[in-house]
């Protein structure tokens, strides 16, 4: 492992993957450190699954470079897997074995001795608190319970990175937030991760950094508050105003907004001065008889970003 890049888990260089004639990921960059829980935000189709199918060896890289502790994924891909813990996008349990036993079986892929993969095994369900469900058949389990084994068992062999494809995607709200905890946990105790995702809110609350993937291309990176303040500003005032109106509406007020775009039938101004702007195009609406039907003040987030870089929204 060369030593100047320790402390990188992953660097993609110019990576490509191309299913036949079409370029589903068109040659990206980013670097993952050591510690850190790294972000692909994006809506379905930008590329992520493929992203973090050939990082974890799945799928073959069809140019570019991919290196995965400091070594060619191409080339040491086996080494690299044994370092790896997977949550894939698609549930692959066994569901006709018990939740225990999926995570023996598992082991024994890693070559672990049966008694050692029973203590780790009991140490996982305890962590990710399912250890009431030891013996309960996988099939039989809820979406939420079942997402949790799923981590639960990428977690086996200790792994140095933990891929994350779509963690909650199908679940409702509670079981989105048990799975949130037990991932800022893994964090807290300095677990490196790769979390695909399309939910703009786990983009923003678990992702030290990320990059904003949009039909195979990086829109943007960085951290989440950083893109937000570079793009959009701290407020998004949403107004529902005739689209004929909305240029003479905002006249005036130029200065004081960053960008506005059109969200649905209202108008979405991005600011960091929200009242005042609100202020400005009441009187401006009054004055002119302009109807605003709708208004809404409100932060901003990695939606806005998304929104403001595409001129579409995240789902
Ligand atoms: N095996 C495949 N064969 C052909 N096209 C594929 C295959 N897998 C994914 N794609 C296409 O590649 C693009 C990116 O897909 P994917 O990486 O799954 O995106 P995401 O995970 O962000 O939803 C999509 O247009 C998808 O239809
Ligand atoms: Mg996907």
């Amino acid at each position: 492992m060369s030593g100047q890049n320790n402390d990188k888990v992953v660097i993609a260089r110019g990576l490509v993957k191309r299913f036949g004639d079409f370029e589903a990921v068109k040659g990206v960059d980013f670097t993952v450190s050591r510690g850190e829980c790294f972000g692909l935000l994006g809506p379905n189709g930008a590329g992520k699954t493929s992203i973090a199918k050939m990082i974890y060896g799945f799928s073959p890289v069809t140019a570019g470079k991919l290196e995965v502790f400091g070594e060619d994924i191409m080339t040491r891909a086996r080494s690299i897997k044994s370092r790896i813990g997977v949550v894939p996008q698609e549930d692959n349990l066994d569901p006709e074995l018990s939740v225990r036993e999926n995570l023996i079986i598992y082991a024994g892929y890693f070559q672990m001795k049966r008694d050692l993969a029973g203590g780790r095994a009991d140490e996982i369900l305890a962590f990710m608190d399912l250890s009431d469900k030891s013996g309960a058949v996988v099939e039989h389990l809820s979406g939420g319970l079942k997402r949790r084994l799923t981590i639960g068992r990428a977690l086996i062999n200790q792994p140095e990175l933990l891929i994350l494809d779509e963690p909650t995607t199908g679940l409702d709200p509670y079981a989105r937030h048990l799975v949130w905890q037990r991932l800022r946990k893994l964090k807290e105790m300095g677990t490196t991760m790769l979390l695909t995702t399309h939910y703009l809110e786990e983009a923003s609350q678990l992702c030290d950094r990320l990059i904003i993937l949009h039909l195979g291309k990086i829109l943007e990176q960085g951290k989440p508050e950083e893109l937000v303040v570079r793009h959009v500003g701290q407020e998004a005032l949403e107004l529902g105003v005739n689209t004929s109106q909305r240029d003479l509406l905002i006249k005036g007020s130029e200065d004081l907004i960053r960008a506005w775009q059109t969200l649905g039938d209202d108008m979405v101004i991005y600011t960091d001065h929200g009242r005042q702007i609100a202020v400005f195009v009441a009187e401006r609406a009054a004055g002119l008889g302009i109807t605003i039907s709708y208004q809404r003040l409100r932060p901003t987030n990695l939606e806005d970003v998304f929104l403001k870089l595409t001129g579409e929204t995240l789902n």
